[in-house]
């Protein structure tokens, strides 16, 4: 019994090590090396053992890295060292200026730099004894901190437990100290890259939510949450960029102590750059200033740091900030212009949403002509009026905001907007239910509703049937000929021909991808129907519990609720979708249409060789066409987009590559010949 009991503690500990090593492979480097099916699996097996053997359950398994329980409040923490907060730099002069000075205090002594990029997020202190994550404590004033570990342990690029050989390696470096005295203090920047805030933005403003101004406030108010179940579903992320070990620094150099951060599993940025002198920093800044916007979460400048540590304490701190490093912040990406017109657009969800349209300005390049204001208490909260002078601000390639009315313009010709009692497109009823903030046309014919729900069908994400455009479901819906997602499979190519810009060969091509719609993914078809609350994540975590449409739609609402990660009023949400009459019989009529809706067999599921790799092709290939590498592709596990983005993971040129090989380049997406990609599948 004891040898048995042994032995299913190791398989435990193995299980936590392997998934540990998954993690880390998929958060922080993002380079999964398994499937999501065969990485499911590993996790179901340990929650198996765990719940049949509790006995070995520890609060640093990766099971649970969401405490069941929300905490009262949070106690604070005095920080040993403080955590300042850094002098700003906006010209290549004052940065010149910062080297001068403290190359003035060396006196002499060499020293280098290391720029990285200025995250735009908060900052977080992550201790670590006896190598397991005890605490996780806010800047707060630098001073003293909030304690949020329970929040800190939802981020899953943040080890719970440290690597055993990289943690022996900083001991080993302090010998007056005994292993499990050492106290270990990681500071990183937490933040939301701008799709996991877009994403949390948009189901806020569907449920009504004040919405986040953006991603550093997303981040700020997230890790404050007192529900460590909600500060789980938000993907929060970190890198990490300070190493303290018992407060001092356990390395003569700041490069060395990233480095060391990356051998024990942390996720450090990787753009972080030795710098020679302040020329390379200056060089490092000017390319970072060109590519921001192709970064996946925002940052508002560079930081530069003195790389050697015993010069870093030399130099010093004042109150504020150290002497020894310094941001050099990119040019601000606001401009202020006027409301000439608000309108009101709707949505997907009958939602109305008000558009603010711009007297046009540009802004970092770029020609802003309209900006959404989400809703009316968006409106109220900011205050505004038609004909206001406004800062607006663009930050990425996310739509631009209103952040505030400049009141000192005002000529009191402004004029108050009011939000219409009546669906603006069909004239419909128009209600704002108690607690919402959004008003919506609740017309079940409403064709704007139609019209917004069949490009989120179409999409990408979801159904992916490329060629269906917004023009073209505009047409469509506009001419009668679709009335429901249905009616796509019934269109014919006559029909199709009679639509503008539709010739004989496009709509053949569109045909054949509405046809090839029929068979995505099972999640796909859960998400392409737009329940609410319903995003892509949740959609995966219903097909991986429901193999059916019907085992999906006969669920009750407890037992929707009963599912990890899926809280009361997404439960009620999808239970209440599937009760009305209409949506059934939308269900059967896509299936009747052939609609794939069962979770697909697992022996295709186990094709995962390309799982999660998007493709984008380019050129022509000697080997096979690009539809039939299209669907070699697709077959083992991964995607192809028609255009690259900085979603795509490789493009793969072929003869004669046009202007996505360019793309590809100024993105920096791999690219790959097709001998390398036929390597990659084991065809060649
Ligand atoms: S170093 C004492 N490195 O910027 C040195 N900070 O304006 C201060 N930040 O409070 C921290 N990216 O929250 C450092 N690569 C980076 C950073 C970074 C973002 C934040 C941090 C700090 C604030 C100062």
């Amino acid at each position: 019994m004891a040898q048995k009991l042994d032995q299913i503690r190791r398989k435990i500990e193995k299980l936590r090590e392997q998934i540990r090593y998954h993690d880390y492979r998929y958060y922080v480097l993002n380079d999964p090396v398994i499937s999501d099916f065969e990485y499911d699996q590993l996790v179901h097996e340990l929650r198996r053992l765990e719940e049949q053997y509790p006995q070995f359950i520890t609060p640093d398994s990766p099971t649970r890295r969401v405490s069941g329980q929300p905490v009262e409040g949070f106690e604070t923490y005095v920080h040993a060292r403080p955590m300042l907060s850094l002098d700003n730099s906006y010209s290549e002069a004052e940065i010149r200026e910062f080297d001068r000075r403290l190359r003035k205090l060396a006196a002499g002594r060499p020293f280098n730099y290391v720029s990285e990029l200025k995250i735009d997020g908060v900052s977080l202190a992550l201790h670590y004894s006896e190598g397991r994550l005890v605490r996780a404590v806010t800047r707060g004033d630098g001073v003293r901190g909030e304690v949020v570990t329970e929040n800190a342990r939802t981020i899953r690029s943040i080890p719970l437990v440290l690597d055993d050989e990289a943690l022996s390696e900083l001991i080993s470096k302090r010998r007056s100290s005994p292993r499990d005295r050492v106290l270990i203090e990681v500071r990183g920047e937490v933040f939301l890259s701008r799709d996991a805030f877009s994403e949390l933005n948009r189901e806020r403003a569907e449920a009504g939510e004040p919405l986040f101004a953006n991603p550093r406030n997303a981040a700020a108010g997230t890790l404050k949450l007192l529900d460590p179940r909600i500060v789980a579903q938000r993907k929060l992320d970190i890198f990490c960029y300070a190493l303290l070990v018992d407060n001092e620094h356990p390395f003569a150099t700041h490069w060395e102590a990233l480095q060391w951060l990356q051998r024990a599993r942390f996720k450090v940025n990787p753009h972080n750059r030795l710098c020679s002198g302040i020329e390379d920093v200056i060089n490092y800044y000017e390319q970072f200033k060109e590519r921001r916007d192709a970064l996946a979460y925002e940052v508002d400048g560079i930081v530069v740091k003195v790389n050697q540590t015993a010069l870093q304490e030399e130099f010093g701190a004042t109150a504020k900030a150290p002497r020894w490093a310094i941001a050099y912040k990119f040019p601000a990406r606001q401009a202020t212009t006027r409301i000439k017109d608000i309108i009101v657009q709707v949505g997907r969800t009958g939602a109305l949403t008000p558009v603010a349209i711009l007297e046009p300005v540009e802004i970092g390049g770029v020609t802003v002509t309209r900006s959404t204001l989400h809703n009316e208490d968006e409106i109220e909260r900011l205050g505004l009026k038609i004909g206001d002078w406004v800062l607006v601000e663009r930050s990425g390639d996310v739509i631009p905001k209103v952040v505030k009315v400049i009141p000192e313009r005002r000529t009191g010709r402004e004029k108050p907007f009011k939000m219409p009692d009546r669906c603006p497109v069909c004239g419909g009823r128009v209600v704002r239910p108690p607690g919402e903030a959004i008003r919506r046309c609740i017309s079940a014919t409403c064709p704007a509703k139609l019209k917004a729900g069949l490009k989120f069908y179409a999409h990408r994400r979801a159904m992916d049937i490329e060629g269906l455009g917004d023009a073209l479901i505009d047409q469509l819906v506009d001419r009668g000929l679709v009335k429901d997602f249905a009616d796509l499979y019934h269109l014919k190519k006559t029909e199709l021909m009679s639509l503008e810009r539709m010739g004989e060969k496009s709509a053949t091509k569109l045909l054949g991808q509405i046809e090839a719609s029929k068979h995505r993914e099972f999640y796909r078809l859960i998400f392409a129907l737009g329940i609410r609350h319903v995003g892509e994540r949740t959609a995966q975590i219903l097909a991986e519990h429901y193999d059916s449409i019907q085992a999906l739609m006969n669920a009750s609402e407890q037992e929707l609720e009963a599912i990890p990660e899926i809280g009361p009023i997404v439960a009620r949400s999808i239970y209440e979708w599937f009760r009305e009459p209409r949506n059934r019989k939308l269900i059967s009529r896509l299936e009747a249409a052939g609609v794939r809706m069962r979770r697909e067999p697992k022996a295709v599921r186990r094709e995962t060789r390309l799982a999660g790799l998007q493709f984008v092709l380019t050129g022509r290939l000697a080997s096979m066409t690009r539809e039939e590498a299209s669907r070699l592709i697709e077959q083992l596990g991964g995607r192809v987009a028609s255009a690259v983005s900085r979603r795509t993971n490789y493009v793969i040129v072929g003869e004669e590559p046009g202007s996505k090989l360019d793309r590809a380049r100024q993105l920096g997406v791999p690219t790959l010949t097709e001998k390398e990609f036929l390597k990659m599948i084991g065809r060649q």
